[in-house]
């Protein structure tokens, strides 16, 4: 296949790139624009493979968009690109609405455009796959059952109401149009390449540098945890084989409170790198909570699982040794990163 992925040298997207180039002979065009938490580095070992490509133009460019897809003739897209960091959200609502709502809305127009030339076989193998949060279904109480695809949507956070109603404008254009779209929506990711803005990677970070470790609230909050590889195979199995108009709530069944993972990375990493000045947990910090946290998520991925044919492998124990070691492995990354500033703050120092 052909595939365009949007968002290539983000977290997932990169993670999906470098699954597609070493484990399938399908060919990539990557579309992203480079915003902040895009790297380079993230898809170096495969930058300079025939198979692979990179433009660096926006999908709010419809023009643009269109003209690349013309001239790669994708068989599928695997969209990517959002902003997805909650606290800036918060701080700023109004890139999540142009990338996140606009941008879906002009890539839907430009894919769906360039589907309608398509004929033949190739018209009907296309697929759109729009890969989507957890955090459209709202938050859980403590005792509520795991999120499925029946899950009534009730986002709470302009993050979160951002990614519904881009999920919205998909589902819109399949049955509205009849184009070939559907939906993964997944529980928070983790393992290399995460930019150290989201709650592991800033911790494994802030602890190696002797920094505190910022909890919101109690640290009570549940998340549950997919390692990004697991992820990137199950999108990858989707793009291959998922039905347009179908939703897959991909997830790994590993709940854990925010607490315990904090307590879980301070006791990996003083056995793997240990503080002269003693162990981690003395810099756990409570912080004041986020507005309108959302107390738990977990989703129930029995039916991605069957009709995906695909399972996560690693459970989170082993998907966070791998992580630490890894950012152990990568310090010139994250290092430069720290030393950047962005809207004006200082990565990691603010917390
Ligand atoms: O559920 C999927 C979502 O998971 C994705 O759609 C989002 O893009 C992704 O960012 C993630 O959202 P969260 O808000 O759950 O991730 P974050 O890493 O920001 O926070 C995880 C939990 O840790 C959350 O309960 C807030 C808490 N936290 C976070 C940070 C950054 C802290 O206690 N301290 C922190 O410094």
């Amino acid at each position: 296949m052909k595939i365009v992925v949007t968002g290539g040298c983000g977290f997932i997207g990169s993670a999906v790139i470098r699954h597609l180039l070493r484990k399938t002979s399908h060919q990539v065009l990557n579309i992203d624009c480079m915003t902040y938490a895009a790297s380079e580095e993230t898809v170096a070992e495969v930058a300079t493979q025939p198979r692979y490509r990179h433009e660096a133009i926006s999908i709010n460019n419809q023009n643009a968009v269109e003209r690349a897809l013309a001239a790669f003739q994708p068989d599928a897209i695997m969209h990517l690109a959002a902003e997805s960091h909650v606290d800036r959200s918060i701080d700023g609502p109004g890139a999540f609405i142009q990338t996140n709502v606009v941008g879906t809305y002009c890539l839907l127009e430009a894919a769906r455009q360039y589907w309608l030339g398509l004929e033949g076989a190739k018209k009907a193998g296309f697929r759109f796959l729009h890969i989507s949060t957890d955090e459209v279904f709202g938050h859980l109480e403590p005792e509520a059952p795991p999120f499925t695809e029946e899950t009534a949507y009730d986002p709470r956070s302009p993050y979160s109401a951002s990614k519904a109603a881009s999920d919205h404008l998909v589902r819109a254009w399949y049955h509205t149009y009849g184009f070939p779209a559907f939906v993964t929506n997944t529980t928070n990711n983790y393992g290399p390449w995460h930019f150290p803005e989201k709650l592991i990677p800033l911790m494994i970070i802030n602890a190696l540098e002797g920094r505190p470790l910022p909890v919101y609230g109690k640290g009570e909050n549940i998340r549950d945890w997919l390692f990004v590889e697991d992820h990137a195979a199950a999108l990858v199995r989707a793009v291959e084989r998922g039905k347009p108009g179908e939703t897959y709530a991909i997830g790994a069944r590993q709940p854990r409170k925010n607490l315990d993972v904090v307590r879980q990375i301070c006791a990996i990493l003083d056995e793997l790198a240990p503080d002269p000045a003693g162990p981690r947990e003395r810099l756990i910090s409570f912080v004041s909570d986020r507005p309108g946290h959302d107390f738990r998520y977990e989703i129930d991925p029995s039916h991605a699982e069957t009709c995906l044919e695909w399972k996560a492998e690693h459970d989170f124990e082993t998907g966070l040794r791998r992580t630490i070691q890894w950012y152990l492995e990568h310090k010139a990354w994250w290092q430069r990163l720290r030393e950047q500033r962005y809207d004006g703050q200082r990565l990691g120092v603010q917390k």
